[in-house]
Order: C-alpha cells, then sequence, then structure tokens
C-alpha cells in the first residue's frame, strides 16, 4: 500500500479528528477510518470527554467485521490501557480483518508511548507510525502539555500594531487587526476551554468573551467556555448589578470566575456569587505564586487549556512569571504612535508557525 495512500487517508483522519474541535477536553481529538480494497468504508472520531474512541466509533460504524486485509489509520497512537472505554488495541484485534494499522502521532504520555504499536505489532500487525505525525501532534497541542505536565496549556494572545502596540489612544477603533484575524482568534477561542483578560480589558471593552461562528450552513452560533477575569480588588463589579459588565450579568454569567485576593471586598464577592458568577479568591493574583495556584487550581477543575487574551499588563505579569507555555501574536501593517501604550517584544522558539490572514500576520509558538 502506497506512502501516498496513507498521506491521504491520515489527511481524512485528520479532517474527522477536527470535527469536535474544542469539544474533546481534557481528552484529545482523534479521526480514524477503515479502508478496504483501497477504499475508506467506515469514518469515526472521538466526540467528547467520556464518549468512545475513534477507533471504536470507525468499527461501530462499519457494523460488520472488517474484511480480511482491511487496514486502520488512527491520528493517534491507539491506547494500550482499557481506561474508562476499554483498550482500542483490544477492540481492534478483536474485530478480526484488520492486518495493517496507519499511525499519526505517538501517544504523548511518556507512561504509554508505543506501548500501543507494541501491542499490535506483537500480535502481527503491520504498523506504520509517524504519517503526518508533526500535523497529528500539534492538533492536540492542549492534550499533549496537560497529558505531559498535568497542568493546563497557558496561551497568550495579543492583537498589535507592526511596532508591538496593543492599546489603541482612547476614542480610537479598538479593532487593530481586521476581520480574518479576528474570524481566527474566535476559532482558537473555541479550542480553549477557558479564556482570561484582565480587568483593564473588562473596564475598558466590556468584552462578550464568548465563542462566536459561522455554521458549514451559514447560521450563527455562539456558545461560552470558562471565563476568567483577574481582578484584584474585584473593582470590575463595584457599583450596582445593573451596572456590571457582561461577564457578570449575561446569560453565561455562571461561565465566569473571578480571581481575586484574599484581601478583596467581601460583600463585592458575595454580590457576584449571588449573581452566579465563581469566585476564586487567592493570596496574590500576581507572580509566579498567583500563576501557580490559578494554574493548580485550573488542573484540580480538570480546565486543561486558558487562552489568556490580554490585556498586555496581564500578559506581561504571566510571561515574568514564566506563565506563558504557548503565544498568539497577531500583527497588524498599520504602525502605533501618539497615545497607543501596552507594548510587546515576544520572541518566538524555533518552528513558530506564521500564518497570513487577510492583510494581517498571526505568529504562533511557544515563546523563548
Ligand atoms: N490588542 C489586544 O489584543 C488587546 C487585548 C486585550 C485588551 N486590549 C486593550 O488593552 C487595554 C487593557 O489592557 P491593560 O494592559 O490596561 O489591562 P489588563 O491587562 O486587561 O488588566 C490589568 C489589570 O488586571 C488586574 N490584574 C489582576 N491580576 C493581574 C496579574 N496577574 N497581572 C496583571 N494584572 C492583573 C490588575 O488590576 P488589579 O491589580 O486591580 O487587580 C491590572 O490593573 C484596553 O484598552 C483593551 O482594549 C487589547
Amino acid at each position: 500500500m502506497g506512502a501516498d495512500k496513507d498521506h491521504d487517508w491520515m489527511g481524512r483522519a485528520l479532517e474527522l479528528a477536527r470535527r469536535a474541535w474544542g469539544q474533546t477536553h481534557p481528552n484529545p481529538m482523534v479521526g480514524a477510518l477503515i479502508v478496504e480494497d483501497g477504499e475508506v468504508v467506515a469514518e469515526g472520531w472521538h466526540a467528547r470527554d467520556g464518549g468512545p474512541h475513534a477507533e471504536r466509533v470507525a468499527l461501530a460504524k462499519l457494523g460488520r467485521p472488517p474484511r480480511p486485509g482491511a487496514t486502520l489509520v488512527v491520528t493517534l497512537e491507539p491506547c494500550s490501557t482499557p481506561g474508562r472505554t476499554g483498550a482500542c488495541c483490544d477492540a481492534i484485534l478483536a474485530a478480526g480483518g484488520i492486518t495493517r494499522v496507519v499511525i499519526g502521532a505517538t501517544d504523548p504520555n511518556p507512561a504509554h508511548a508505543g506501548r500501543g504499536v507494541e501491542v499490535l505489532r506483537a500480535a502481527g500487525i503491520e504498523v506504520v507510525a509517524g504519517v503526518r505525525a508533526a500535523e497529528c501532534a500539534e492538533l492536540n497541542l492542549i492534550f499533549n502539555h496537560w497529558i505531559t505536565l498535568g497542568r493546563p496549556l497557558v496561551a497568550g494572545k495579543i492583537a498589535t500594531t507592526r511596532d508591538g502596540f496593543s492599546r489603541p489612544p482612547p476614542g480610537a477603533d479598538r479593532w487593530i487587526t481586521g476581520a480574518a484575524a479576528r474570524e481566527n482568534v474566535h476559532r482558537w477561542r473555541r479550542l480553549f476551554p477557558a479564556i482570561a483578560v484582565g480587568a483593564g480589558t473588562v473596564r475598558a471593552d466590556d468584552p462578550a468573551l464568548t465563542r462566536r461562528w459561522r455554521d458549514e450552513d451559514g447560521a450563527e452560533r455562539e456558545d461560552c467556555g470558562w471565563r476568567f477575569v483577574f481582578d484584584a480588588t474585584l473593582a470590575t463589579a463595584a457599583g450596582p448589578e445593573t451596572a456590571w459588565r457582561r461577564v457578570y450579568a449575561d446569560r453565561w454569567r455562571e461561565r465566569t470566575i473571578v480571581v481575586t485576593s484574599a484581601a478583596a471586598d467581601a460583600a463585592t464577592r458575595a454580590r457576584l456569587e449571588a449573581a452566579g458568577v465563581r469566585v476564586w479568591a487567592q493570596e496574590t493574583t500576581r507572580g509566579a505564586a498567583g500563576w501557580g495556584e490559578f494554574t493548580r487550581r485550573c488542573a484540580a477543575e480538570r480546565i486543561s487549556g486558558v487562552y489568556v487574551e490580554g490585556g498586555a499588563e496581564l500578559l506581561a505579569d504571566a510571561r515574568a512569571a514564566g506563565a506563558l507555555d504557548y503565544a498568539f501574536w497577531y500583527r497588524a501593517p498599520k504602525v502605533g504612535g501618539e497615545g497607543w501604550g501596552g507594548r510587546v517584544d515576544w520572541r518566538f522558539a524555533d518552528g513558530a508557525v506564521i500564518e497570513r490572514l487577510g492583510e494581517d500576520e498571526l505568529t504562533r509558538g511557544p515563546l523563548l
């Protein structure tokens, strides 16, 4: 069977995996398909945490044992331990018929990496591993971090002028980048289980922090992940409830968590909680101690990734604390000038991805 075919089938398996974009946390996105006599006869993907794995979905869709000589193509090494849904290696062997398995990425968990391949090979199956491995691994950048380190991937996002300014002068248009870049931000928002912003951004912009996108049929869609507001003094919730910012008052308010200091005003905190907003009171919200406590708490709640959308002050603190694992920097062609602020100057490690989005450019990857 040709490498070209494997490459194409893996491309299709990647498409299937992406159907669950942002829906599987803290599990990975995985796509799988079964090929008989060169034809794809069944497809599957992992749709949600706790649901059946992609290989099992594809086998179930087939609805009969695969024909002898069938190939299974899967974006992630099949699991070899029972977990909650049974080991996929066992399911592949029990189904019979499959004599060849094509794998994208190996299991990122060092305790399991390569074990699935071994189990399959020991059972006499031909295994081709590492097909489009980089794409398959990149698909699960949040899961890979979570499963190896046991804490969320904290990713910073900023949109700036060409010379790095993120805060427009008062009264100026708040949008720095164009429509394509903003749509791209929503795509990444949808991937991350949580978004975080600083108190300055809530005060200045009153952002909705929901995810908005268009379905394949063009219908407008909106949903909401966790929304963190870093506000050590609860100043963003001062004043009467009727004047509250959207994140405390809209229909998603139970998805808002304010990260504040233990010394913050108790009455304001009680009013927020009475409205359904959650409050995490920490010793401090700043520096390594603040981010350490925050990420530990996220881990305890199985929040595997946080997309920190700014502003520059919050991102600067996260960066200084060594808390930024990944970064998204959208740059517009315009230059800043009189009245602009919030300058960032991020340097990316080798291998950063650069994408053109209309007139703007996105660089993403880990920072130096
Ligand atoms: N271009 C972009 O991508 C982008 C993105 C977001 C915002 N913006 C713009 O940036 C401006 C707001 O940004 P900003 O830099 O002024 O404010 P910010 O970063 O949104 O918020 C800073 C405030 O958050 C609170 N905070 C709590 N914990 C913190 C921590 N660990 N580190 C830093 N701050 C913490 C602080 O207030 P307390 O000490 O009182 O808690 C601080 O004053 C707005 O104009 C907004 O439109 C631009």
